[in-house]
């Protein structure tokens, strides 16, 4: 019978896709993936370290596993993602019922330590090399038809993520990234294209691009001349057959360049979505930050880009309350939010993180005081996101169907935002994975609805 691994992901896109690789591996080992930790043989903890106490929320998740180990004594407890990394054998000095702790780099070896652990040849497994010249395992295999019965997803989604590097050698001052999954390394581009091609045999339509910073792919610690410039990159994935739709995430405004603004023109299925995380408004905060822009530069480069791609749909990541920040910084910050009008942002209250500089920065910032800009900054965004959403009303939109119902459905716009349809009298159902044309009826900040169009 097979076994069952439950996997629990926290944080971003990256560990998502660590997970399902994770799945993918286990899968050739005889695991299936389940919903429920209780029924589950193992269980991995993927966890992410970006903020608020990341590590203590961890401890206290593994606290509760205790309890269900102490039920249920054959079930087996992993940590992995950046938490595993960042603590590493704390880990398993300070829990007892956890067999297994795993690095963001050594996924591959799960199945072995797996093994070696059921062989009573170890008792418990860590591994956590960060080699800072160690190629991307070619995972791709995975999805080749010969290793896909046993995998965990039958039904193929619509959209899915492709490492195209590991690691970040930017060291802004308030992250952990660098730290939990070490320096910048691309992964070869035949690896990449052969994973986009699987993929899109399978049926997917959209294909997300992931890096902690794509700008650079190629640029340091590559594997050359197995690797290309990004724009390249992406003029080779768009060739791929079956793509309907291509994004990717994340760019640093520094390694931004005309080259790959030119794309958003060039590249059908290139989204005329950006995610570009500015952070702050303020030049001295992403001077303190390490960022290696000014807001100035920021902006020239937002005005450049809409003149390549006027109806490009931009969105960001900001901080506040970095230490020092400044009501008068602050405001700069809603001042650039103000004059860029972002379609959307994820924002965060600033919090210490192990390793990173600005924990060591004087003038920390009061948590009320942050959750007062939070606050005025999220509005402001919500303004000016149902703005964005508002001007829509009437107008024809595309949107991927992503989940069909009996007479209506869900999708995403080019933009990236949600929209929910209806179908009217006598149209035929479309099938997840089409392409439809939806004509706005409601807007709200966070989606859209309308009638689909014939
Ligand atoms: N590589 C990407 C994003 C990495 S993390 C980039 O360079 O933008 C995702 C977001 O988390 C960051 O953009 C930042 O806004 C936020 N973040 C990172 N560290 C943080 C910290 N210590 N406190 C609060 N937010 C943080
Ligand atoms: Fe973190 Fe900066 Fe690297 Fe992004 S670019 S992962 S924010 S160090
Ligand atoms: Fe979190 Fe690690 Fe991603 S810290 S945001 S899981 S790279």
């Amino acid at each position: 019978m097979d076994k069952i691994v439950h996997i629990k992901t926290f944080g971003c896109q990256m560990n998502e896709r660590d997970s399902e690789i994770m799945g993918q591996l286990l899968g050739r080992s005889g695991y299936v993936r389940g919903d429920e930790p209780e029924t589950a043989d193992l269980i991995l903890v993927n966890t992410c370290s970006i903020r608020d106490k990341a590590e203590q929320k961890v401890y206290s998740l593994l606290g509760q596993l205790r309890d269900l180990k102490a039920k249920k004594n054959n079930i087996r407890i992993g940590v992995c993602g950046c938490v595993a990394q960042q603590e590493g054998r704390k880990i398993i000095e300070r829990m007892p019922h956890v067999d297994l702790v795993v690095g963001t780099q050594q996924l591959y070896q799960l199945p072995v330590l797996l093994d070696r652990l059921e062989s009573g040849e170890l008792s418990r497994a860590v591994a956590l090399d960060l080699n800072p010249v160690f190629a991307i395992p070619p995972f791709q295999h995975l999805l080749r038809e010969e290793n896909l019965q046993k995998n965990e997803k039958k039904h193929t989604p619509v959209q899915r993520y492709v490492n195209i590097m590991q690691g970040c050698n930017n060291f802004c001052s308030y992250c952990v990234v660098p730290y939990t999954r070490g320096r910048e390394i691309s992964r070869p581009l035949a690896d990449i294209l052969e994973e986009v091609r699987l993929l899109a045999a399978q049926g997917v339509r959209e294909i997300t691009l992931l890096g902690q910073n794509v700008n650079s792919y190629g640029k340091t610690n590559a594997v050359a001349p197995q690797v290309t410039s990004f724009p390249d990159l992406l003029r080779a994935v768009a060739e791929i057959e079956g793509l309907k739709r291509l994004r990717f995430t994340t760019s640093h405004p520094k390694d931004l360049d005309l080259t790959l603004m030119r794309c958003f023109a060039e590249l059908e299925v290139l989204c005329p979505h950006f995610h570009l995380p500015v952070q702050s408004g303020s030049s001295a905060v992403l001077a303190r930050m390490n960022r290696g822009y000014t807001a100035e530069a920021y902006l020239d480069k937002v005005e450049q880009l809409r003149g390549i791609r006027p109806d490009i749909a931009l969105a960001t990541d900001f901080i506040v309350g970095f230490p020092g920040e400044t009501e008068e910084e602050f405001v700069e910050t809603l001042q650039l939010l103000e004059s860029v009008r972002f379609h959307s942002s994820f924002s965060f209250k600033y919090s210490d993180r192990p390793q990173a500089r600005a924990t060591a920065f004087p003038d920390k910032i009061a948590e009320e005081v942050k959750g007062e800009r939070l606050s005025r900054l999220q509005s402001l965004q919500n303004e000016i996101s149902l703005q964005w959403n508002t001007n829509l009303m009437h107008k024809e939109v595309e949107v991927l169907v992503e989940q069909v119902q009996t007479q209506a459905g869900r999708g995403r716009s080019s933009a990236n935002q949600v929209v929910y349809f209806h179908l009217q009298a006598d149209q035929a159902l479309p099938v997840v994975g089409d392409l439809v044309r939806v004509q706005i009826e409601h807007a709200g900040p966070h989606s859209l609805r309308g009638a689909m169009l014939s």
